[in-house]
């Protein structure tokens, strides 16, 4: 661990790698989406079958891109996309549907590795911006602004809880 100049404890994020997600990582998803989201801020249940069938069905989707991080084999984050494509106007943007890592090793810079690796993977695949919704004052709103999100649409309640779009590039795709 180490104490950077904000004062928050880090660990490292040493022996992580990050590769593309398989559908062979779905069980390894679910049960790590069930972990995060049931801790603070969240305080979230999820059935864990419901999840490996949701992202089951989101891996299907035009322009899925996924990745997780691996520390050993064990994998402790994840991050998927893909493109709104049904909707007019948004066909060029990734809808960036999930990120999480493991409580065990957050703090140590695998969330933004992941985010950095999915927006390289997008412009590869020539999206032109990224949309996504987020719990205000969270730390992942503060990952979001450092990686170049902005507040889009004024807040709106999402099962009791503020949740708000932002988005990349606004210029590239006007
Ligand atoms: C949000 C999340 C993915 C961040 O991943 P992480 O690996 O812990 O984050 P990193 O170590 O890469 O930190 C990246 C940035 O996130 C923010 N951040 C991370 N932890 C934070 C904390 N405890 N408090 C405030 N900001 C924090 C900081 O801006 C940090 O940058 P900095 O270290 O330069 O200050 C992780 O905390 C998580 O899984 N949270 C629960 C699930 C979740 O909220 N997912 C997002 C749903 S929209």
């Amino acid at each position: 661990m180490s104490v950077p100049s904000n004062g928050r404890e880090r660990n490292t994020a040493a022996g992580i790698m990050v590769r593309q997600m398989t559908a062979h990582d779905i069980a390894g998803f679910s049960t790590l989406f069930c972990d995060v989201f049931a801790s603070p801020p969240w305080n979230e249940r999820w059935d864990s079958a419901a999840v490996a069938e949701t992202i089951g069905r989101t891996m299907k989707n035009s322009g899925f891109i996924g990745f997780t991080s691996m520390k050993a084999k064990w994998p402790v984050g994840f991050i998927t996309g893909f493109r709104l494509a049904p909707i007019p106007h948004l066909s060029s943007v990734l809808y960036i549907d999930q990120l999480f890592v493991d409580g065990r090793v957050q703090g140590a810079g695998i969330g933004r590795m992941l985010m950095n690796t999915l927006l390289r993977a997008a412009s590869e695949h020539a999206y032109r911006g990224a949309l996504l919704l987020t719990m205000p004052k969270s730390a992942a709103e503060s990952l979001y602004r450092s990686a170049g999100f902005r507040r889009m649409l004024r807040p709106v309640l999402l099962r009791g809880k503020g949740i708000y779009y932002m988005r990349l590039n606004r210029e590239r795709y006007e």
